[in-house]
């Protein structure tokens, strides 16, 4: 494991930007304790609104951690009041802003200091993800859509968490501009292969045959991954089924990063998917969940790729890593970094992908 100062991506240890911190099934007025960016947080839905609130974990009245305990009174006999959560220790109840409520004891004001930290959160795509931003700014870009979502002919997968990984997020990035690993790792027969860098977003366009995902020597997997920010992936693909492939990745500590994959899936029999087809979908996540395990076990006993040892033939790494530090460092110098590697980078021997003139 390194360090964000070890890859010498910036200022900041955590990248800005919109991360995933729960799949949104599992967010209920039973507080949890999560912990991402070095912090530890209580994450709750409230609960007649049912929405969720993320605060920073410690009370200021004496440190306790608000979200992880099941042994008090307070705890066991619901700690969440409307969009509230009381403190296991004494009680003390905060809102969904963070601010002190009610001190059950106290008949005194309630000192303005008797607050904890809440963060923006935002529910999409099944999951809950909040704007971490070391300069405390608004968000700089919006979440991505998926435009089937609401469309009964496609199936939507649960969350496969696949917990946390002692790897720097920058080694799970640099698998965007990986081309020469596709065919020893994943069996693609790579025919076209390109990176783009756009602002936000880093896409990968591929196409070619796949020993798992399509029958082999037959039919054409075409993918295009994007990476809306640098935390959450993309990928639409044309294979044995049209689907969506989610990735999402947040770090839990400066080189320690926690995963979670999920698939969409067009049904293969009309306008509304049936129980077969739903079937058939999670068979097929776990294709895809078997592929992306594929990368995982290379990162997972890997050490540490501070400067790589890169040949002709290998994908633009260097610009993808000087993209990534667009999220390191102050917002200030955004436009600049996205500028000095804007653009389309065909990867050598490989020709351009048909899906660019298509988008
Ligand atoms: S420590 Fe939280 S109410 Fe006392
Ligand atoms: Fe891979």
């Amino acid at each position: 494991m390194a360090t964000t100062k070890e890859y010498g991506l910036g200022e900041f240890t955590f990248p800005r930007g919109w991360f995933m911190v729960a799949e949104s099934a599992k967010v209920t007025d039973r507080p949890r304790g999560v912990r991402f960016f070095g912090r530890e947080f209580a994450l709750y839905r409230g609960k007649h609104s049912g929405r969720v609130v993320l605060l920073d974990a410690y009370c200021p009245h004496m440190g306790t951690h608000l979200a992880r305990n099941t042994t008090s009174y307070v705890a066991q006999d619901g700690q969440v009041e409307g969009d509230s959560i009381r403190c296991p220790y004494h009680a003390w109840r905060f809102g969904p802003d963070g601010k002190c409520n009610h001190i059950p004891y106290s008949s005194g004001p309630i000192p303005p200091a008797a607050r904890v930290r809440s963060w923006p959160v935002r529910e999409h795509l099944g999951a809950v993800f909040v704007w971490y931003d070391e300069e405390g700014g608004e968000p700089d870009y919006e979440l991505p859509e998926i435009p089937e979502w609401n469309d009964p002919a496609w199936v939507i997968g649960a969350y496969d968490d696949l917990g946390t990984i002692n790897v720097h997020p920058q080694e799970i990035i640099d698998n965007i501009t990986d081309v020469a690993h596709f065919d020893p790792v994943h069996g693609s027969r790579t025919k076209f292969f390109e990176n783009e860098f756009r602002g936000h977003m880093a896409i990968q366009r591929m196409g070619g045959g796949h020993r798992t995902l399509v029958a082999d020597g037959g039919a054409m997997l075409l993918t295009t991954a994007t990476y809306h920010g640098p935390s959450l992936l993309l990928t639409r693909m044309s294979g044995l089924y049209d689907s969506w492939i989610i990735i999402a990745h947040t770090p839990v500590d400066d080189g320690v990063t926690q995963v979670w994959h999920n698939l969409l899936v067009k049904s293969a029999s009309g306008a509304v998917a049936s129980e077969q087809d739903r079937i058939a979908a999670r068979a097929y996540q776990d294709a895809a969940l078997a592929a992306f395990a594929q990368d995982f076990e290379v990162w997972k006993h890997k050490r540490p790729n501070i400067k790589g040892l890169y040949v002709q033939g290998d994908g633009p790494f260097l610009k993808q890593r000087q993209w990534y530090r667009q999220f390191y460092n102050p917002r200030a110098q955004r436009e600049e970094i996205q500028k000095s590697v804007e653009g389309i980078y065909h990867a050598k021997g490989f020709a351009g992908a048909p899906q660019t003139k298509a988008a």
